[in-house]
C-alpha cells in the first residue's frame, strides 16, 4: 500500500477533498494508495477534527517547540518517513501547510512532494494572493498545483484550474471562488501522479 501523508495548518479543506476523493474514487483498490496521516504543525488546526472523525492517524508537532527550522523539518521528516513502505516511498501532500520548508527537506522527498498555491504561478507566489490579484486588477485568477522545489512557489506544474475576477470581489469572495477549484484539482493531480502520468 502506499501511504499518502497531507500536511496542514488550518481548515484543511483541501485535504478534507482529497480524502473524500480517495473513498469516492476507490484509490485503495485503483492505485493500491491510502490517505494514512494527517499531520499540522498547529494543535487546533480544525482540519484534525475532520481527519480524527474519518478513522485517519493524525499527529501534531509544533514548530514552536523546535530550536530551529531544520530541527523541526529534521523530525517532521522522520514522522514522515514511517509511513514509507519498504514497497513504496509515501506521498507527501502540502494542504494549507503554511511553513517554509528546508531544501534538505525538499531534497529529502524530492518527486514525491506536492503544494497547492492560490495562485496562477508563476504570478502572486508567498502569501495574500488574492488581495494582491485583485490591486494588480488581473481579470483571471486561479490556483496551481505543482511539485515542491527548494524555490518557494515554484516546481512542476502538475495542474491549474482558472477562475474570472469579479469588479466587485474582495480577497474573501475570490478566495471562496478560488478554493472551490483547489477541491477539484488536488485530488486530481494526485490521482494523476499516482496513476504514474
Ligand atoms: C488554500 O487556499 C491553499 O491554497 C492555501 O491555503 C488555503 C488552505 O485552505 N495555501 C497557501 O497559501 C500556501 N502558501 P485549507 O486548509 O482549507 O485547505
Amino acid at each position: 500500500m502506499k501511504n499518502i501523508v497531507i500536511l496542514i495548518s488550518g481548515g484543511g479543506s483541501n485535504m478534507a477533498a482529497v480524502v473524500r476523493t480517495a473513498e469516492r474514487e476507490h484509490w485503495a483498490k485503483r492505485y493500491g494508495a491510502k490517505v494514512a496521516l494527517v499531520i499540522s504543525n498547529k494543535a487546533d488546526a480544525k482540519g484534525l477534527d475532520f481527519a480524527r472523525a474519518q478513522g485517519i492517524a493524525t499527529e501534531v508537532l509544533d514548530h514552536k517547540s523546535y530550536p530551529s527550522r531544520e530541527a523541526f523539518d529534521a523530525a517532521l521528516g522522520d514522522l514522515i518517513a514511517r509511513y514509507d513502505t519498504p514497497e513504496q516511498p509515501a506521498l507527501v501532500v502540502l494542504a494549507g501547510f503554511m511553513r517554509i520548508l528546508t531544501p534538505a527537506f525538499v531534497e529529502r522527498f524530492a518527486g514525491r512532494l506536492t503544494n497547492i498555491h492560490p495562485s496562477l504561478l508563476p504570478a502572486f507566489t508567498g502569501l495574500h494572493t488574492h488581495q494582491r490579484a485583485i490591486d494588480a486588477g488581473v481579470q483571471f485568477a486561479g490556483a496551481t498545483v505543482h511539485l515542491v522545489t527548494a524555490e518557494l512557489d515554484h516546481g512542476p506544474i502538475l495542474e491549474q484550474a482558472v477562475v474570472p475576477v469579479l469588479p466587485d470581489d474582495t480577497a474573501d469572495t475570490l478566495a471562496a471562488r478560488v478554493l472551490t477549484q483547489e477541491h477539484l484539482i488536488y485530488p486530481r493531480a494526485l490521482a494523476r501522479l499516482l496513476e504514474g502520468h
